[in-house]
């Protein structure tokens, strides 16, 4: 997918919300309750993200919940982090609900799916985002660690969306949105072996998804972040982030909000006839064929 014809769409589609139903809003009082009532992409549409209590996951709850206007069930397996999450989303305006759950359980995958039809009255969009990035290198890796990474990125994505399919099937607008990675399907790096191939293997499950789940107009598609500074990462330490932020064209490491906006759009009525497919989130990081790419800018 061209990321630059998707930006432009996504500049579009929010622009046009905006204006929109601000000049629908114009003949009514108050205005700008009316307004922000109307603009609201995803009125009305349900979501379950997983790995929502901090990180990525959060900034795709803020941005479904207070830009999209979605009622969202935050998941993650600390009760007391969603808690506080799901506070600070409320406290900012937003519709949420949580529930503590591991993805890679498929009893609590189950449950998360039929407390969220329960309370919001179906399911329309699932983020399947939860993820783990622990770093061994191939030859200290024990098998019970790539059996760990194995159950929570890539099982934890089959569960997820599994669990959510029922419903979703009874949506005028699902949508699932997996996220990946840039490491993996595109780059590679030492210590993440067996994370690349959960994430590439995201990739794999997510194209005959897309393609079973056509005839219910469910869309699949994936983003796949570069570095973006979340809690995770920052566990990575300062030389990490600094090393990264030098190798990445736009200057900077990306933010919550860079993959809140792409799961925005990919979530919306105007994405309904994309499916099967990634939008790379990266600050151009993956371009440069060689430093020297990027010494020459
Ligand atoms: N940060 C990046 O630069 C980057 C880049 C590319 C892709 N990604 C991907 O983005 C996703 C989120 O990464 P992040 O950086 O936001 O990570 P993070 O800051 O470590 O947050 C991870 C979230 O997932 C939850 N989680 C972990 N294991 C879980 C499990 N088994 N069941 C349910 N929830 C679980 C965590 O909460 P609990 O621990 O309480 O369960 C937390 O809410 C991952 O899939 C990761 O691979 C991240």
């Amino acid at each position: 997918m061209n990321v630059s014809g998707l930006s432009h769409a996504l500049g579009l589609l929010l622009l046009g919300a905006q204006l929109g139903s601000c000049s629908d809003a114009a003949t009514s009082s108050p205005p700008e309750q009316t307004c922000s009532a109307k603009t609201l992409p995803l009125q009305g549409r349900s979501a379950i993200v997983t790995g929502a209590s901090k990180g990525i996951g959060k900034g795709m709850a803020r941005a479904l919940a207070l830009r999209g206007g979605a009622s969202v069930m935050l998941v993650a397996r600390t009760g007391f982090a969603l808690e506080e999450t799901a506070k600070e989303i409320e406290g900012d305006g937003g519709h949420v609900s949580f529930m503590a759950g591991d993805v890679s359980s498929e009893a609590d995958m189950q449950r998360v799916a039929n407390s969220t039809a329960e309370r919001f009255g179906g399911i329309d969009i699932l983020c399947a985002n939860a993820g783990m990035f622990p770093q061994t290198k191939l030859e200290s890796m024990t098998a019970s660690e790539w059996d760990e990474m194995m159950a929570t990125n890539l099982k934890g994505t089959f569960l997820s969306v599994k669990t959510a399919l029922p419903f979703l099937k009874s949506s005028e607008q699902a949508r699932i949105v997996l996220t990946s990675s840039i490491t993996g399907p595109i780059t590679g790096y030492p210590g993440w072996s067996h994370y690349g191939a959960s994430k590439s293997g995201q990739l794999g499950f997510m194209r005959t998804a897309s393609i079973e789940l056509a005839k219910h107009g469910i869309t699949v598609n994936a983003v796949l972040p570069g570095n973006v500074l979340t809690e995770g990462l920052s566990a990575m330490g300062d030389d990490y982030l600094k090393g990264v932020a030098a190798s990445i064209p736009l200057g900077r490491v990306g933010t919550v909000d860079d993959i809140g906006s792409a799961v925005l759009f990919l979530a919306s009525k105007e994405a309904g006839w994309i499916t099967g497919q990634t939008l790379t989130v990266d600050g151009g990081q993956t371009l440069p064929e060689s430093p020297e790419a990027l010494a020459e800018m």
